[in-house]
């Protein structure tokens, strides 16, 4: 079976997580969160004195860290100079402020890099979820899916998520992050022009995974339909 590369991306509380690796897990793909790795960076940003508020400062400490991602589905690692970061970069402190620190021009560059060598080194495939995957990071992946659900949807299922916050508080945060996120210069939030929009607003978990397990497959399929096409119409070598 060929490699196969997925894209999946779309706002918060989308689903996109749980999906991602969910599929990858029942495709025995690999798996990277690259809203992680840019959690992990402002992780490292506040932990040593960095201001956030200062792009230049950002700027120039954005090589500093080392930030490696564990790729398995079943359990999906991050650590920052050999520090497992998995807890701490989900903290209140570092959602409000990675916006800022991943519209920084040489935070992404950095990323981006390190999420194109994971991708090329995976040996099966990797599903690999984030805001700009499908349209910078790899805008020739096989198959780009767009997640999106009503903010109200969003913002039940990240409350559910926080275990009893208040939906209306993280609607208003959720709101604010997407409209940071989608309006930055560089790599915003987009939806790539070949990506498939799954609205996920009225399905269950198990029903996206479902569908975009489909997708997959599909594609999967259409590839190497063509590529059989491609060698039976070759003329046979002499
Ligand atoms: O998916 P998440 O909520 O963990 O992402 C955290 C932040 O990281 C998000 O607000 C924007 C940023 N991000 C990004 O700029 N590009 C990506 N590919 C993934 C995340």
């Amino acid at each position: 079976m060929e490699s196969v590369i997925v894209a999946i991306d779309g706002p918060s509380g989308t689903g996109k997580s749980s999906t991602s690796r969910a599929v990858a897990a029942a495709l025995g793909l690999s798996y990277l969160d690259t809203g992680a790795q840019y959690r992990a960076i402002t992780w490292w940003m506040t932990s040593n004195g960095v201001d956030v508020q200062d792009p230049a400062a950002i700027a120039t400490a954005a090589a500093k860290p080392a930030i490696v991602s564990g790729t398995d589905p079943a359990n999906p690692t991050i650590t920052v100079d050999g520090v497992d970061v998995t807890g701490p970069i989900r903290t209140p402190d570092v959602t409000s402020k990675v916006s800022a620190v991943s519209a920084v021009p040489e935070v992404r560059a950095r990323i981006t890099e390190l999420q194109r060598s994971i991708a090329s080194s995976a040996a099966t495939g990797i599903v690999v979820e984030g805001r700009d995957i499908g349209t910078t990071v790899l805008p020739d992946a096989d198959l780009k899916i767009f997640l999106t659900a009503s903010p109200e949807a969003r913002a039940a299922r990240r409350s559910g998520e926080l275990k009893g916050t208040d939906v209306a508080a993280t609607k208003e945060a959720l709101v604010k992050r997407d409209a940071a996120d989608s309006s930055r210069k560089t790599s915003p939030l987009a939806k790539a022009d070949d990506a498939v929009e799954v609205d996920t607003t009225d399905l269950t978990l198990e029903q996206v995974i479902e569908c975009v397990v489909t997708l997959v497959e599909e594609r999967r399929c259409a590839t190497e339909n063509t590529e059989n096409t491609e060698n039976t119409e070759k003329p046979a070598a002499r």
